[in-house]
């Protein structure tokens, strides 16, 4: 089913790629074989949001819970995400997009955040899809470095949601209007919880790497069809 052209298209789309693991154990391989794939869904999504309209694209890559795993597991994922930023700048470039970054630098291998530092700079003139990469990222942890940076600045007292809001990882996107979450968990997983306040929320059976452009634009004419009111009414 393609996407009907009056479909209302969110202009920020978060999505928790989870599910990695498990097809890759459902075929017998590696739970690497599992994020080598994912990574190439991501690209296809990348893709296909940029062509649809979408204007930011919010994708949980590592959160601040993912260091629990073993560290064969934690070294081939930053293993993956240093590989693909070094070899794929060119796949950003060509498709004008821009790439950013949520989440801890400090608590990152120093020659990932100088790739991720070289990839903002290298793409921060493109003006289409703004590919924001959540990485070491955790919303609890993203609202503490916040009011840290608040008490520690200039205006230590003027604590209000603006001043938080500002204060986070990228205030310059605005907060998602719909968030995916695949491999069939109900939950948000500490990703963008000061942001996804109003967010719609769609969750799919998928395993990541399954899941296609086709289900992205599902996702997006199930959000068209949402009635959003932000606590207000409509009438
Ligand atoms: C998501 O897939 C990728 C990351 C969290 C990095 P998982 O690795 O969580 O896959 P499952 O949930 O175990 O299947
Ligand atoms: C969420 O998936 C994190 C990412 C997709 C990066 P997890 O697999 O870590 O989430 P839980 O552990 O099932 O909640
Ligand atoms: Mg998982």
């Amino acid at each position: 089913m393609a996407l009907e052209q009056s479909a209302l298209i969110p202009a920020h789309v978060g999505i928790i790629m989870d599910g990695n693991g498990r097809w890759a154990t459902q075929r017998g391989l590696p739970r690497s074989e599992g994020h080598r794939q994912g990574l190439e869904t991501a690209k296809k999504i990348v893709l296909a949001a940029s062509r649809v309209g979408i204007r930011y694209l919010s994708l949980y890559a590592f959160s601040t819970e993912n260091w629990k795993r073993t560290s064969d597991e934690v070294g081939f994922l930053m293993g993956l995400i240093k590989h693909h930023l070094r070899s794929e700048l060119d796949f950003y470039k060509r498709n004008g997009i821009r790439i950013v970054h949520s989440g801890d630098p400090t608590g990152l291998p120093q020659d990932i955040v100088r790739d991720i530092r070289d990839v903002e700079t290298a793409t921060a003139h493109f003006d289409g899809l703004v590919l924001n990469m959540a990485i070491n990222y955790g919303g609890r942890d993203e609202i503490v470095r916040a009011v840290r940076r608040i008490a520690q600045g200039p205006n230590p007292g003027a604590l209000d949601a603006a001043a938080i809001a500002a204060a986070l990882d990228r205030p310059d996107i605005p907060d998602p209007d719909l968030i995916i979450r695949t491999g069939g968990e109900y939950r948000l997983s500490n990703f963008l919880l000061w942001e996804s306040a109003y967010s719609e929320l769609f969750f799919s059976d998928a395993l990541w790497p399954d899941f296609s452009s086709l289900d992205l634009e599902g996702a997006i004419a199930d959000f068209s069809r949402r009635e959003r009111r932000f606590g207000g009414h409509n009438e």
